[in-house]
């Protein structure tokens, strides 16, 4: 049996409250929102939608990018960007979306990337966050919720690319892997 965390009710009001204190940390208006596919796409399009009311200058791209096969990391992140011109983040203010911080392997990896790759700024925005994980790697500027130390779905997230369509989050059930 599996159990529902976020309903989609709550997920919405959980990313209004994202964007308005996204909002309210980028003054000179200007922000490139950059999603790490394929988990952050419910995420970022909602969050984009948010963001739509404080008339900031936003800009969308996505990053390839993968450490997970089933439900375990295998330690090593990949990054691929989907715009062809690796300029694409240049003397930009980045912020990395993405659905879940585990280790936080992946947005130190992803930070760094975009870093050397000559971005203005670079912040992280995550809807979830695992309870008891580390702050040794990073910590996310912003994120949505703390869940239990489980694998979760929906909402983006999946099991072996099942279960990204839910509209909610709820953790995997053993009867479902
Ligand atoms: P790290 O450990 O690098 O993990 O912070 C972040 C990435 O790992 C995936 N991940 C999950 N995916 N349910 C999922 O569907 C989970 O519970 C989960 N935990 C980590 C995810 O791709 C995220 O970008």
């Amino acid at each position: 049996m599996s159990e529902v965390l976020y309903s989609a009710n709550e997920l919405e009001k959980v990313v209004a409250d994202l964007a308005k204190a996204i909002a309210a940390d980028f003054p000179d208006r200007q922000l490139l929102l950059l999603g790490l596919l394929k988990g952050c796409q419910p995420f970022l399009a909602d969050l984009s939608r948010q963001l739509s009311r404080y008339q900031l200058d936003l800009a969308i791209d996505y990053l390839q990018v993968s450490s997970y096969i089933g439900t375990a990391s295998c330690g090593r992140v990949t990054i691929k960007p989907v715009t062809v011109d690796e300029s694409f983040c240049r003397q930009r203010h980045v912020l990395v979306v993405d659905d879940i911080f585990d280790t936080g392997l992946t947005l130190k990896e992803v930070m760094a990337w975009l870093k050397e790759k000559g971005a203005a700024s670079v912040k992280s925005c995550v809807l979830l966050r695992k309870s008891g994980c580390s702050d040794e790697v990073l910590t996310p500027d912003y994120w949505g919720a703390i869940i239990p130390d489980a694998f979760v779905v929906g909402y983006g997230l999946d099991y072996n690319e099942q279960y990204r369509e839910l509209p909610y989050i709820k953790i995997l059930g053993a009867d479902e892997q």
